[in-house]
């Protein structure tokens, strides 16, 4: 494709650097959630809807979208995994936080293409009504949700955080959770909830 005459760029050169934009956009997610662009080399799309299979809780899903869906749009819209939150739509609040290979990230500042293949975890993989993650049941029991639209980004940052640090400090948890907005100010039960899982749930 020939390049732009004024920026010297091609389109497809723009669409190939979104993942870097994104991640410098996710830097506002706070250091710990900062979003990193994914490893996976992005092969030329659209411009109309094509399939992106996505591996999405262990499970391999397949959706017709076009190269500009976010991933948060393609959970949400075409899959109907409704747990991530569309609050801010541009990676300032952490209500779409989604583990990339095990890591928080913002669903929201990611192109479904960018993350074909690639192993996501969203809050619908972590416990289920009957069968809560354990901080799951901590939030419940440390009545750390309002609303609750913050709360499934929130847990997937908790979550995150007890499994590389599993007696996390209160600083520490403050920093996991930097770049999770709570309008309702959930914030103190939120550390009692994630101390409540580092003592063993008591
Ligand atoms: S909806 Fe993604 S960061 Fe707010
Ligand atoms: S519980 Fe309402 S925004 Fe956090």
């Amino acid at each position: 494709m020939a390049p732009d005459s004024e920026s010297g760029f091609s389109r497809r050169e723009v669409l190939a650097t979104a993942g870097g934009a994104a991640a410098i956009a996710g830097l506002a997610h706070g250091a710990v959630l900062a979003q990193e662009a994914p490893k996976g080399k992005i092969a030329w799309r659209g411009p109309s809807a094509g399939k992106v299979r996505l591996k999405i809780n262990g499970t391999e899903r397949t959706v017709n979208v076009e190269p500009r869906t976010t991933l948060l749009d393609a959970l949400r819209d075409h899959l109907d995994l409704t747990g991530s939150k569309r609050v801010c739509d541009r990676g300032a609040c952490g209500a779409c936080t989604v583990w990339i290979e095990g890591r928080p990230q913002n669903a929201c500042l990611l192109l479904a293409i960018e993350v074909e293949g690639v192993p996501i975890t969203t809050i619908e993989g972590l416990g289920t009504p009957e069968r809560l993650h354990p901080v799951q049941e901590a939030f419940c029991q440390e009545d750390a949700l309002q609303c609750g639209f913050c709360t499934p980004g929130m847990v997937m940052s908790c979550v995150a955080l007890l499994k590389s640090n599993p007696k996390p400090s209160s600083q520490e948890t403050r920093e996991a959770i930097a770049g999770n907005l709570c309008r309702c100010g959930t914030y103190p039960n939120v550390l009692s909830a994630v101390e409540r899982v580092a003592r063993g749930g008591k």
